[in-house]
């Protein structure tokens, strides 16, 4: 990882760790939930996308006192994909985050409720915000709810699950990829180009920017659960064989996939080279997430 990047997260993970903190440890719920809530929250995710809220922003050079809540819901909605995501009805896993799942210490039915819980307040959050204006506020709700929602996150978790043990096209498999995972990921990196409310050329350039990274950080996902350990990810890798899910390793081969991912890389570079932002920090973190080893 580059120095520049490397000083980016030191400095702002542990400000993310510590909002997602407050902004649960007062909220008037049953301890129990608030427990499945926090074991999930702060069992040491990469913090990948309320990262990139704040590093759109610090690139933007635009400051908000709000950015870090923004982001930190992010990682909320992000948080209650994954409990959802390792449910028996779901991929059925008992690792994540290097701990054993929600589901494992709470019971599915705690598990399901905390997830619900998670997806839901982020919504108010954003809402009760006092330094963004309601029209930006309105305008990152509504981008929120569909990316993550049935025309985003979960229509792609719909058509990963019904995709199991049948041979998908490689427009099948991206339909899948670009909403399970892209489009959660996009809306980190617009979110911050939202809140400072960019120019249209820029935010054009963002948007395909984002489309590819949210695109290419899945391909990277299906990579590393061929080629990583459980224990260096943090998840049972060599799952989505096991599970026959489509994968762009299983479609295109592990060299074709690894291409593919370069391919995305190389057209995200190309949209921040076009508004003259390939010098910075979002083409580090294209970088970082094209790489990454967990
Ligand atoms: C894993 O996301 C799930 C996918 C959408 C591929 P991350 O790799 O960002 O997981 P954490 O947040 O670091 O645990
Ligand atoms: C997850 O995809 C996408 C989500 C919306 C959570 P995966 O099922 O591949 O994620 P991991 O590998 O379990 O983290
Ligand atoms: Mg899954
Ligand atoms: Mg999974
Ligand atoms: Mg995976």
């Amino acid at each position: 990882m580059s120095n520049l990047l490397t000083s980016f997260i030191q400095t702002n993970q542990p400000l993310i760790e510590e909002t997602l903190h407050d902004l649960i440890k007062d909220i008037k719920a049953p301890q129990p939930l608030k427990d499945a809530m926090l074991y999930s929250l702060q069992a040491g995710g990469k913090r990948i996308r309320p990262l990139y809220t704040l590093a759109v922003l610090k690139e933007l050079d635009y400051q908000n006192e709000d950015a870090l809540i923004v982001a930190s819901t992010i990682e909320m909605i992000h948080t209650y994909s994954l409990i959802h995501d390792d449910l028996p009805a779901m991929d059925n896993d008992d690792l994540r985050r290097g701990k054993p799942t929600n589901h494992i210490v709470f019971g599915e039915a705690l598990a399901i409720l905390a997830g619900d819980a998670l997806v839901t307040i982020a919504f108010g959050i954003i809402a009760r915000l006092q330094n963004i204006s309601p029209q930006l506020k309105v305008d990152l709700i509504e981008k929120l709810s569909f990316s993550a929602g049935a025309e985003g996150m979960v229509g792609g978790q719909v058509l990963d699950m019904l995709g199991e043990g049948q041979t998908l096209n490689l427009e099948q498999l991206e339909e899948i990829h670009v909403n399970k995972t892209g489009a959660l990921l996009s809306y980190s990196i617009l979110a911050g180009a939202i809140i400072a409310n960019v120019p249209g050329e820029i935010m054009s350039a963002l948007k395909k920017y984002a489309f590819h990274i949210g695109l290419a950080f899945q391909i990277q996902d299906d990579i590393l659960d061929v080629e990583g350990t459980s224990e260096q990810l943090g998840k049972t890798a060599g799952k989505d064989l096991k599970s026959e899910k489509n994968t762009y390793p299983s479609i295109l081969t592990i060299e074709g996939a690894k291409k593919e991912l370069q391919n995305q890389y190389n057209q995200a570079f190309q949209a921040l080279e076009n508004v003259q932002m390939h010098n910075g920090l979002l083409v580090e973190f294209a970088n970082y997430i094209t790489k990454r080893s967990k």
